[in-house]
């Protein structure tokens, strides 16, 4: 049994969180939404910033909410790759003088094992091998969940992530930042059958690409001439049978190739994290299209879906567990592979 804090200060949100193997006991997450909207996506200077002036208070703030001093701490964890630099420099740093000030173990997650991780919260019964199929701001991946620090990617976006696609599409429709959640919101009220839309270049049948890869930057001009075209008709956008023919092009790129990765390695569990995972469309449709097939299907609850550092602290305790401890002269890296 390990209780771990983790900080997660990767992107735009500063996190906290301390775990006791896969159950949370506190979580705190402070988002920077606000001070990045007016740019219209995350400026990495502020973000760094905002990380170390609220990273303190976060910490202070988990100790407290789980009722437990630095004695009941058994190790420190923070995520090291990938992100912004600068941003990921303020968690970790924080980490390491938290460690060698009060004597503990020092742990960094890669933050996509993080993402990987939530999905332990969602089932604490939950075991390798699985299918991760992960999907967030900066990433679509499906990776073979072989054991804890064991990962094989299977298929990656070739262009844009899933998130990164939906804040485009939310941006050249003028819908505000980040435009995952806004795009889901206003597709409960559309028409997902309203415009058919190309499901991306990759095809399952391979032809150069590999057959479990994704593309969204085709799907992406196409809400682009589509919509620059319904704006010559009428200024007013439909946008909800937009958002919602958006969505479901993109769950149903996902949910295919997530159904077919699945059933070609035999694994009969797919867990789903990133932000993307919040996403009701792909939430239903992965579900349908998984039950047809005997698959069982976890999705992180919504907290623990877009950045947390309850997923880091997670993934943290188990490495502790195994002893995998990182030196004090650990760096952080903007971009590496998991
Ligand atoms: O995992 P995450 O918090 O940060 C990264 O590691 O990237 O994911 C953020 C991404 C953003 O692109 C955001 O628009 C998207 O997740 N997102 C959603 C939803 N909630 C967040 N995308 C679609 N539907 C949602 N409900
Ligand atoms: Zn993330």
């Amino acid at each position: 049994m390990a209780t771990v804090l983790a900080i997660e200060t990767s992107c735009d949100e500063t996190a906290v969180a301390i775990v006791k193997d896969r159950h949370v006991l506190s979580s705190v997450v402070s988002s920077q939404i606000a001070s990045h909207q007016p740019y219209g996506g995350i400026v990495p200077e502020v973000a760094s910033r905002q990380h170390v002036e609220i990273v303190n208070s976060a910490i202070a703030q988990a100790l407290q909410e789980a009722t437990l001093d630095w004695s009941g701490i058994d190790g420190i964890a923070a995520t090291c790759t990938p992100g912004l630099l600068g941003a990921l420099l303020v968690g970790l740093t924080t980490a390491k003088t938290l460690a060698l000030l009060y004597q503990k173990p020092l742990i960094g997650v890669h933050h996509l094992e993080g993402h990987i991780y939530a999905s332990y919260l969602a089932a604490a019964d939950l075991q390798p091998p699985f299918l991760c199929l992960l999907v967030s701001g900066g990433h679509t991946s499906l990776i073979y969940v072989k054991d804890c620090g064991h990962y094989k990617t299977l298929g990656q976006t070739r262009d844009d992530a899933a998130g990164e696609a939906f804040d485009k599409v939310a941006r050249l429709m003028h819908l505000g930042y980040p435009g995952g959640p806004i795009i889901d919101r206003l597709a409960t009220q559309g028409n997902s059958k309203a415009f058919p839309l190309p499901e991306g270049q990759v095809s399952l049948a391979t032809g150069g690409f590999h057959r479990y890869d994704s593309s969204f930057s085709g799907l992406k001009t196409a809400m682009l001439r589509l919509t620059q075209k319904l704006q010559q008709e009428n200024p007013a956008l439909p946008i909800e049978d937009l958002a919602a023919s958006f969505q479901a092009t993109v769950a149903k790129a996902l949910t295919k190739r997530a159904i077919a990765c699945a059933l070609d390695y035999g694994l009969d569990t797919i867990a789903v994290g990133g932000g993307v995972a919040a996403n009701t469309g792909l939430r239903q449709h992965l579900q349908a299209a998984a039950q047809t097939h005997n698959l069982r299907v976890l999705f992180p609850p919504l907290q623990f879906c877009t950045d947390n550092a309850a997923m880091i602290a997670c993934a943290a305790a188990e490495h502790l567990q195994r002893g995998h401890i990182s030196p004090l002269t650990l760096g952080a890296q903007s971009r590496m592979a998991i």
